[in-house]
Protein backbone atom coordinates (compact mmCIF):
# COMPACT_ATOMS: atom_id res chain seq x y z
CA UNK A 1 0.00 0.00 0.00
CA UNK A 2 1.32 3.44 -0.75
CA UNK A 3 2.34 5.71 2.04
CA UNK A 4 0.55 8.72 2.69
CA UNK A 5 3.25 11.29 2.03
CA UNK A 6 1.22 14.69 2.07
CA UNK A 7 1.53 15.09 5.68
CA UNK A 8 5.00 14.58 6.06
CA UNK A 9 7.05 16.94 7.34
CA UNK A 10 10.92 16.86 8.18
CA UNK A 11 10.60 18.27 10.97
CA UNK A 12 8.49 16.28 12.82
CA UNK A 13 9.85 13.01 11.82
CA UNK A 14 9.64 9.94 14.54
CA UNK A 15 11.62 7.17 15.38
CA UNK A 16 10.10 4.75 12.49
CA UNK A 17 12.01 7.40 10.10
CA UNK A 18 15.18 6.94 12.03
CA UNK A 19 15.63 3.52 11.92
CA UNK A 20 14.04 2.86 8.43
CA UNK A 21 13.42 5.79 6.18
CA UNK A 22 13.13 4.03 2.95
CA UNK A 23 9.40 3.86 2.76
CA UNK A 24 8.77 7.18 3.33
CA UNK A 25 11.88 8.49 0.62
CA UNK A 26 10.81 6.11 -2.09
CA UNK A 27 7.23 7.52 -1.97
CA UNK A 28 8.22 11.14 -1.70
CA UNK A 29 10.52 10.50 -4.66
CA UNK A 30 7.70 8.78 -6.55
CA UNK A 31 5.04 11.21 -5.84
CA UNK A 32 6.44 14.68 -4.62
CA UNK A 33 10.02 15.04 -5.13
CA UNK A 34 10.07 18.41 -4.36
CA UNK A 35 8.64 18.08 -1.21
CA UNK A 36 7.52 21.03 1.12
CA UNK A 37 7.61 20.80 4.86
CA UNK A 38 5.25 23.17 6.98
CA UNK A 39 7.69 25.71 6.92
CA UNK A 40 8.11 26.38 3.16
CA UNK A 41 11.43 24.63 2.84
CA UNK A 42 11.60 21.60 -0.24
CA UNK A 43 12.78 18.21 0.77
CA UNK A 44 14.71 16.63 -2.62
CA UNK A 45 14.58 13.05 -3.33
CA UNK A 46 15.78 12.41 -6.78
CA UNK A 47 19.09 11.82 -7.75
CA UNK A 48 18.79 13.99 -10.50
CA UNK A 49 17.69 16.82 -8.86
CA UNK A 50 19.84 16.74 -5.66
CA UNK A 51 23.11 16.17 -8.21
CA UNK A 52 21.54 19.52 -9.72
CA UNK A 53 21.65 21.89 -6.71
CA UNK A 54 24.90 20.59 -5.81
CA UNK A 55 26.94 20.98 -8.94
CA UNK A 56 25.16 24.91 -9.00
CA UNK A 57 27.16 27.67 -8.15
CA UNK A 58 24.18 29.44 -7.15
CA UNK A 59 22.75 26.92 -4.48
CA UNK A 60 24.42 28.47 -1.38
CA UNK A 61 25.91 27.35 1.76
CA UNK A 62 25.98 30.00 3.97
CA UNK A 63 23.82 29.91 7.07
CA UNK A 64 24.43 32.79 8.68
CA UNK A 65 21.20 33.84 8.88
CA UNK A 66 19.44 30.44 9.51
CA UNK A 67 22.08 29.48 12.36
CA UNK A 68 20.77 32.89 13.88
CA UNK A 69 17.62 32.03 13.94
CA UNK A 70 18.43 28.41 15.36
CA UNK A 71 20.76 29.22 17.53
CA UNK A 72 20.91 33.13 18.51
CA UNK A 73 24.34 33.72 19.85
CA UNK A 74 25.87 30.81 21.42
CA UNK A 75 28.63 29.04 20.97
CA UNK A 76 27.19 26.57 18.52
CA UNK A 77 26.12 29.53 16.52
CA UNK A 78 29.72 31.05 16.41
CA UNK A 79 31.07 27.35 15.56
CA UNK A 80 28.83 26.32 12.71
CA UNK A 81 29.19 29.84 11.18
CA UNK A 82 32.84 29.91 10.95
CA UNK A 83 33.48 26.38 9.91
CA UNK A 84 33.80 26.33 5.66
CA UNK A 85 31.11 23.89 4.98
CA UNK A 86 28.70 26.35 5.66
CA UNK A 87 29.98 29.34 3.81
CA UNK A 88 30.31 30.13 0.29
CA UNK A 89 33.20 31.82 -1.83
CA UNK A 90 35.26 33.44 -1.03
CA UNK A 91 36.01 32.37 2.44
CA UNK A 92 35.15 29.13 1.65
CA UNK A 93 37.83 28.97 -1.27
CA UNK A 94 40.49 30.12 1.18
CA UNK A 95 40.18 27.51 3.69
CA UNK A 96 39.40 24.52 1.24
CA UNK A 97 42.00 25.55 -0.36
CA UNK A 98 44.56 25.72 3.18
CA UNK A 99 42.57 22.17 4.13
CA UNK A 100 43.12 20.83 1.07
CA UNK A 101 46.95 20.98 1.30
CA UNK A 102 46.48 17.79 4.36
CA UNK A 103 44.57 15.59 2.04
CA UNK A 104 47.04 15.44 -1.15
CA UNK A 105 47.97 11.77 -2.64
CA UNK A 106 51.28 12.07 -1.46
CA UNK A 107 49.71 12.90 2.26
CA UNK A 108 46.96 9.70 2.15
CA UNK A 109 50.28 7.68 0.92
CA UNK A 110 51.85 8.46 4.79
CA UNK A 111 48.51 7.83 6.22
CA UNK A 112 48.46 4.23 4.83
CA UNK A 113 50.60 2.32 6.92
CA UNK A 114 49.80 4.63 9.97
CA UNK A 115 46.02 3.15 9.54
CA UNK A 116 47.16 -0.31 8.88
CA UNK A 117 49.24 -0.39 12.01
CA UNK A 118 46.31 1.42 14.32
CA UNK A 119 43.91 -1.35 12.89
CA UNK A 120 46.13 -4.06 13.41
CA UNK A 121 46.62 -2.83 16.87
CA UNK A 122 43.00 -2.64 17.34
CA UNK A 123 42.60 -6.01 16.27
CA UNK A 124 44.60 -7.49 18.42
CA UNK A 125 42.80 -6.06 21.38
CA UNK A 126 39.70 -7.14 19.85
CA UNK A 127 40.32 -10.69 19.54
CA UNK A 128 41.72 -10.60 23.06
CA UNK A 129 38.08 -9.11 24.47
CA UNK A 130 36.30 -11.92 22.11
CA UNK A 131 32.75 -10.02 23.16
CA UNK A 132 32.79 -6.12 22.75
CA UNK A 133 30.98 -3.69 21.07
CA UNK A 134 31.80 -3.07 17.65
CA UNK A 135 31.18 1.01 17.58
CA UNK A 136 33.30 1.43 21.02
CA UNK A 137 35.75 -0.78 20.99
CA UNK A 138 36.85 -0.62 17.33
CA UNK A 139 35.12 2.01 14.90
CA UNK A 140 35.16 4.68 16.43
CA UNK A 141 39.02 4.28 17.54
CA UNK A 142 40.38 4.29 14.10
CA UNK A 143 39.47 7.77 12.75
CA UNK A 144 39.22 9.42 16.47
CA UNK A 145 43.15 8.28 16.37
CA UNK A 146 43.76 9.54 12.56
CA UNK A 147 42.34 13.12 12.67
CA UNK A 148 44.21 13.28 16.59
CA UNK A 149 47.26 12.63 14.60
CA UNK A 150 46.89 14.94 11.87
CA UNK A 151 45.96 17.88 14.70
CA UNK A 152 48.58 17.15 17.09
CA UNK A 153 45.67 16.07 19.44
CA UNK A 154 47.08 13.93 22.39
CA UNK A 155 46.10 10.97 23.52
CA UNK A 156 44.54 12.03 27.00
CA UNK A 157 42.00 14.26 25.09
CA UNK A 158 40.89 11.57 22.46
CA UNK A 159 38.89 9.92 24.52
CA UNK A 160 36.10 12.87 24.74
CA UNK A 161 36.25 13.68 21.08
CA UNK A 162 33.08 11.32 19.98
CA UNK A 163 31.31 13.30 22.40
CA UNK A 164 31.78 16.74 21.58
CA UNK A 165 31.23 15.45 17.91
CA UNK A 166 27.79 13.78 18.24
CA UNK A 167 26.71 17.15 20.52
CA UNK A 168 28.28 19.43 17.81
CA UNK A 169 26.40 17.89 15.13
CA UNK A 170 23.37 16.80 16.66
CA UNK A 171 22.38 19.99 17.13
CA UNK A 172 21.95 20.46 13.69
CA UNK A 173 18.98 18.12 13.22
CA UNK A 174 15.90 19.10 12.19
CA UNK A 175 14.39 18.90 15.84
CA UNK A 176 17.03 19.73 18.55
CA UNK A 177 15.87 19.56 22.01
CA UNK A 178 16.79 22.04 25.03
CA UNK A 179 19.11 19.95 26.87
CA UNK A 180 20.67 18.31 23.15
CA UNK A 181 21.18 22.42 22.62
CA UNK A 182 23.12 22.89 25.82
CA UNK A 183 25.54 20.20 25.29
CA UNK A 184 26.20 21.15 22.25
CA UNK A 185 27.10 24.90 23.36
CA UNK A 186 29.06 23.10 26.51
CA UNK A 187 30.64 20.73 23.71
CA UNK A 188 32.29 23.77 21.22
CA UNK A 189 33.29 25.78 24.34
CA UNK A 190 35.58 22.92 25.93
CA UNK A 191 37.04 21.98 22.41
CA UNK A 192 37.97 25.27 21.70
CA UNK A 193 39.61 25.84 25.44
CA UNK A 194 41.53 22.61 24.30
CA UNK A 195 42.53 23.83 20.25
CA UNK A 196 43.04 27.02 21.42
CA UNK A 197 45.85 25.32 23.47
CA UNK A 198 47.29 23.30 21.13
CA UNK A 199 47.37 26.02 17.97
CA UNK A 200 49.35 28.28 20.90
CA UNK A 201 51.41 25.04 21.92
CA UNK A 202 52.39 24.95 18.02
CA UNK A 203 53.01 28.48 17.10
CA UNK A 204 55.52 28.20 20.15
CA UNK A 205 56.85 24.69 19.19
CA UNK A 206 56.74 24.38 15.45
CA UNK A 207 59.24 21.76 15.18
CA UNK A 208 57.85 19.29 17.36
CA UNK A 209 55.36 17.88 15.30
CA UNK A 210 54.54 13.69 15.41
CA UNK A 211 53.91 11.89 12.01
CA UNK A 212 50.91 13.34 9.78
CA UNK A 213 50.34 16.38 11.76
CA UNK A 214 48.97 19.14 9.54
CA UNK A 215 48.30 21.74 12.17
CA UNK A 216 51.28 23.78 11.02
CA UNK A 217 50.55 24.12 7.68
CA UNK A 218 47.09 25.04 8.85
CA UNK A 219 48.12 27.52 10.90
CA UNK A 220 51.25 29.43 8.45
CA UNK A 221 49.60 28.61 5.43
CA UNK A 222 48.34 31.57 2.99
CA UNK A 223 45.93 31.70 0.16
CA UNK A 224 45.68 34.95 -1.78
CA UNK A 225 47.87 36.41 1.46
CA UNK A 226 45.29 35.73 3.81
CA UNK A 227 45.77 33.60 6.85
CA UNK A 228 43.35 31.97 9.13
CA UNK A 229 42.56 33.90 12.33
CA UNK A 230 43.21 31.77 15.80
CA UNK A 231 38.86 32.02 15.61
CA UNK A 232 38.71 30.38 12.18
CA UNK A 233 41.62 27.61 13.28
CA UNK A 234 39.97 26.76 16.25
CA UNK A 235 36.21 26.22 14.69
CA UNK A 236 37.42 24.70 11.60
CA UNK A 237 39.98 22.63 12.79
CA UNK A 238 37.00 21.32 15.34
CA UNK A 239 34.49 21.15 11.98
CA UNK A 240 37.44 18.91 10.86
CA UNK A 241 37.17 16.38 13.83
CA UNK A 242 33.77 16.21 13.91
CA UNK A 243 34.01 15.39 10.04
CA UNK A 244 36.11 12.99 9.81
CA UNK A 245 35.37 10.49 12.91
CA UNK A 246 31.28 10.32 13.34
CA UNK A 247 30.80 9.67 9.55
CA UNK A 248 33.81 7.27 9.38
CA UNK A 249 32.73 5.17 12.41
CA UNK A 250 29.28 5.23 11.12
CA UNK A 251 30.51 4.13 7.35
CA UNK A 252 32.53 0.72 9.20
CA UNK A 253 29.78 0.31 11.59
CA UNK A 254 26.80 0.47 8.40
CA UNK A 255 29.11 -1.66 6.69
CA UNK A 256 29.47 -4.59 9.19
CA UNK A 257 25.99 -4.42 9.91
CA UNK A 258 25.45 -4.79 6.21
CA UNK A 259 27.33 -7.63 5.59
CA UNK A 260 26.08 -9.28 8.78
CA UNK A 261 22.94 -9.25 7.10
CA UNK A 262 23.52 -10.52 3.54
CA UNK A 263 25.65 -13.63 4.60
CA UNK A 264 26.22 -14.43 0.75
CA UNK A 265 27.97 -11.05 0.31
CA UNK A 266 30.08 -11.27 3.24
CA UNK A 267 31.11 -14.99 1.95
CA UNK A 268 31.80 -13.51 -1.22
CA UNK A 269 34.14 -10.23 0.13
CA UNK A 270 35.71 -12.76 2.32
CA UNK A 271 36.70 -15.32 -0.36
CA UNK A 272 37.17 -12.69 -3.05
CA UNK A 273 39.36 -9.87 -0.80
CA UNK A 274 39.89 -7.98 -3.92
CA UNK A 275 36.10 -7.12 -4.04
CA UNK A 276 36.70 -4.62 -1.19
CA UNK A 277 36.79 -1.60 -2.65
CA UNK A 278 33.36 -1.39 -4.78
CA UNK A 279 31.99 -3.38 -0.75
CA UNK A 280 32.73 -0.35 0.38
CA UNK A 281 31.51 2.20 -1.90
CA UNK A 282 28.18 0.11 -2.36
CA UNK A 283 28.01 0.68 2.00
CA UNK A 284 28.63 4.07 1.37
CA UNK A 285 25.40 3.82 -1.21
CA UNK A 286 23.10 1.77 1.06
CA UNK A 287 23.50 3.38 4.39
CA UNK A 288 25.44 6.55 3.54
CA UNK A 289 26.70 8.02 6.82
CA UNK A 290 25.61 11.62 6.13
CA UNK A 291 21.75 11.53 4.90
CA UNK A 292 20.93 15.40 4.76
CA UNK A 293 22.52 18.32 3.29
CA UNK A 294 21.17 21.78 3.09
CA UNK A 295 21.33 24.66 0.59
CA UNK A 296 20.02 28.28 -0.29
CA UNK A 297 18.96 28.69 -3.38
CA UNK A 298 20.31 31.88 -4.33
CA UNK A 299 18.45 32.18 -8.16
CA UNK A 300 15.65 29.85 -9.33
CA UNK A 301 16.55 26.66 -10.36
CA UNK A 302 14.53 24.25 -12.93
CA UNK A 303 14.35 20.18 -11.54
CA UNK A 304 12.84 17.13 -12.83
CA UNK A 305 9.20 17.99 -11.57
CA UNK A 306 9.11 22.14 -11.36
CA UNK A 307 11.06 25.06 -10.64
CA UNK A 308 12.27 26.41 -6.99
CA UNK A 309 12.00 29.81 -6.58
CA UNK A 310 15.05 31.95 -5.37
CA UNK A 311 14.97 32.02 -1.22
CA UNK A 312 13.85 28.40 -0.95
CA UNK A 313 15.53 26.72 1.85
CA UNK A 314 16.60 22.98 0.61
CA UNK A 315 16.98 19.71 2.41
CA UNK A 316 18.23 17.56 0.24
CA UNK A 317 18.30 13.54 0.35
CA UNK A 318 21.16 11.79 0.08
CA UNK A 319 19.73 8.45 1.43
CA UNK A 320 17.20 8.52 -1.41
CA UNK A 321 19.10 9.82 -4.15
CA UNK A 322 21.09 7.21 -3.63
CA UNK A 323 18.56 4.46 -3.73
CA UNK A 324 17.00 6.64 -6.89
CA UNK A 325 15.73 3.44 -9.39
CA UNK A 326 16.30 5.77 -12.22
CA UNK A 327 20.35 5.72 -10.88
CA UNK A 328 20.38 2.42 -9.61
CA UNK A 329 18.78 -0.40 -10.67
CA UNK A 330 16.56 -2.64 -7.86
CA UNK A 331 18.22 0.38 -6.07
CA UNK A 332 17.43 -1.52 -2.22
CA UNK A 333 19.60 -4.43 -3.15
CA UNK A 334 22.76 -5.20 -1.78
CA UNK A 335 25.21 -5.75 -4.27
CA UNK A 336 29.13 -5.98 -3.23
CA UNK A 337 29.63 -6.08 -7.23
CA UNK A 338 27.20 -3.49 -8.26
CA UNK A 339 28.71 -1.34 -11.04
CA UNK A 340 28.31 1.57 -12.17
CA UNK A 341 27.81 2.72 -8.50
CA UNK A 342 27.77 6.89 -8.96
CA UNK A 343 26.65 7.32 -5.74
CA UNK A 344 26.86 10.63 -3.55
CA UNK A 345 27.59 10.24 -0.21
CA UNK A 346 30.71 12.50 -0.77
CA UNK A 347 28.40 14.79 -2.74
CA UNK A 348 29.51 16.75 -5.46
CA UNK A 349 30.69 20.05 -6.37
CA UNK A 350 32.63 22.54 -4.42
CA UNK A 351 31.99 21.16 -0.99
CA UNK A 352 32.37 17.72 -1.89
CA UNK A 353 34.19 16.33 0.70
CA UNK A 354 37.90 16.82 1.29
CA UNK A 355 38.03 13.73 3.43
CA UNK A 356 36.62 10.97 0.83
CA UNK A 357 39.97 9.44 -0.19
CA UNK A 358 41.16 8.74 3.56
CA UNK A 359 37.53 7.99 4.51
CA UNK A 360 37.60 5.38 1.94
CA UNK A 361 41.39 4.15 2.90
CA UNK A 362 40.17 3.85 6.67
CA UNK A 363 37.13 1.67 5.45
CA UNK A 364 39.00 -0.68 3.28
CA UNK A 365 41.33 -1.24 5.59
CA UNK A 366 39.13 -1.78 8.79
CA UNK A 367 36.36 -3.57 7.50
CA UNK A 368 38.78 -5.80 5.24
CA UNK A 369 41.22 -6.73 7.53
CA UNK A 370 38.69 -7.31 10.70
CA UNK A 371 36.20 -9.42 8.26
CA UNK A 372 39.47 -11.54 7.33
CA UNK A 373 41.10 -12.03 10.69
CA UNK A 374 37.10 -12.79 11.78
CA UNK A 375 35.52 -15.13 9.81
CA UNK A 376 33.13 -15.94 12.60
CA UNK A 377 32.04 -12.48 13.49
CA UNK A 378 28.59 -12.00 15.12
CA UNK A 379 26.62 -10.27 16.39
CA UNK A 380 24.89 -10.91 20.00
CA UNK A 381 22.44 -8.25 21.03
CA UNK A 382 20.55 -5.73 19.46
CA UNK A 383 21.72 -2.79 17.54
CA UNK A 384 21.04 0.61 18.86
CA UNK A 385 20.39 3.53 16.06
CA UNK A 386 22.07 6.99 16.38
CA UNK A 387 18.76 9.13 17.35
CA UNK A 388 19.25 11.37 14.45
CA UNK A 389 17.68 11.87 10.85
CA UNK A 390 21.20 13.47 9.37
CA UNK A 391 23.41 11.08 10.10
CA UNK A 392 23.04 7.19 9.98
CA UNK A 393 24.63 4.97 12.60
CA UNK A 394 25.13 2.95 15.48
CA UNK A 395 25.99 4.06 19.13
CA UNK A 396 25.95 0.00 19.97
CA UNK A 397 26.65 -3.00 17.82
CA UNK A 398 27.67 -6.28 20.44
CA UNK A 399 29.75 -8.56 18.52
CA UNK A 400 31.55 -11.81 19.03
CA UNK A 401 34.29 -13.02 17.38
CA UNK A 402 35.58 -15.89 18.45
C1 LIG B 1 32.51 7.98 5.32
C2 LIG B 1 32.99 9.10 5.77
C3 LIG B 1 32.55 10.47 5.29
C4 LIG B 1 31.38 10.87 4.69
C5 LIG B 1 30.18 10.03 4.32
C6 LIG B 1 31.50 12.30 4.45
C7 LIG B 1 30.53 13.07 3.82
C8 LIG B 1 30.66 14.42 3.53
C9 LIG B 1 29.67 15.21 2.85
C10 LIG B 1 28.34 14.68 2.32
C11 LIG B 1 30.14 16.49 2.74
C12 LIG B 1 29.46 17.69 2.08
C13 LIG B 1 28.52 18.43 3.00
C14 LIG B 1 27.85 19.63 2.36
O1 LIG B 1 28.50 20.51 1.79
O2 LIG B 1 26.62 19.70 2.42
C15 LIG B 1 31.44 16.49 3.39
C16 LIG B 1 32.23 17.61 3.52
C17 LIG B 1 33.46 17.59 4.14
N1 LIG B 1 34.11 16.51 4.68
FE1 LIG B 1 33.47 14.62 4.69
N2 LIG B 1 32.71 12.72 4.92
C18 LIG B 1 33.39 11.65 5.43
C19 LIG B 1 34.65 11.63 5.99
C20 LIG B 1 35.46 12.73 6.11
C21 LIG B 1 36.78 12.72 6.68
C22 LIG B 1 37.53 11.48 7.17
C23 LIG B 1 37.21 14.02 6.67
C24 LIG B 1 38.48 14.60 7.18
C25 LIG B 1 39.28 14.10 8.07
C26 LIG B 1 36.17 14.83 6.06
C27 LIG B 1 36.25 16.19 5.86
C28 LIG B 1 35.31 16.95 5.20
C29 LIG B 1 35.44 18.37 4.98
C30 LIG B 1 36.61 19.25 5.40
C31 LIG B 1 34.28 18.79 4.32
C32 LIG B 1 33.91 20.21 3.91
C33 LIG B 1 34.21 20.46 2.47
C34 LIG B 1 33.75 21.83 2.00
O3 LIG B 1 32.81 22.40 2.56
O4 LIG B 1 34.34 22.30 1.04
N3 LIG B 1 35.12 14.01 5.73
N4 LIG B 1 31.74 15.22 3.85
Amino acid sequence: MALDIATFDLNRIGADFIDNPHPTLHALRAQAPLHRNADGSAYLTRYADVVKVYASRDMLSDKTEEFGRKFGQCPLQRHHTTSLIFNDPPYHTVVRKLIAGAFTPRRLAEFEPLIAGIVDRLLDRVADLGDLDLIDDFAKVLPTEIISLMLGIPPEYRARLRGYSIAILGALDPVVSPARMAAGNAAVEEFSAILNDLINHRRANPDGAGPGEVLDGLIHGEHDGRRLTQEELIQNCIFLLNAGHETTTSLVGNSIGLLLDHPDQLRLLQGEPGLIAGAVEECLRVESPLQIGNRLAGEDIVLTDGVLPRGTYIHTSIGAANRDPDQFPDPDRFDIRRSPNRHIAFITGIHVCLGASLARVEGRIAIGRLIQRFPHLAQTGARVRLPLARFRGYTAFPVRVA
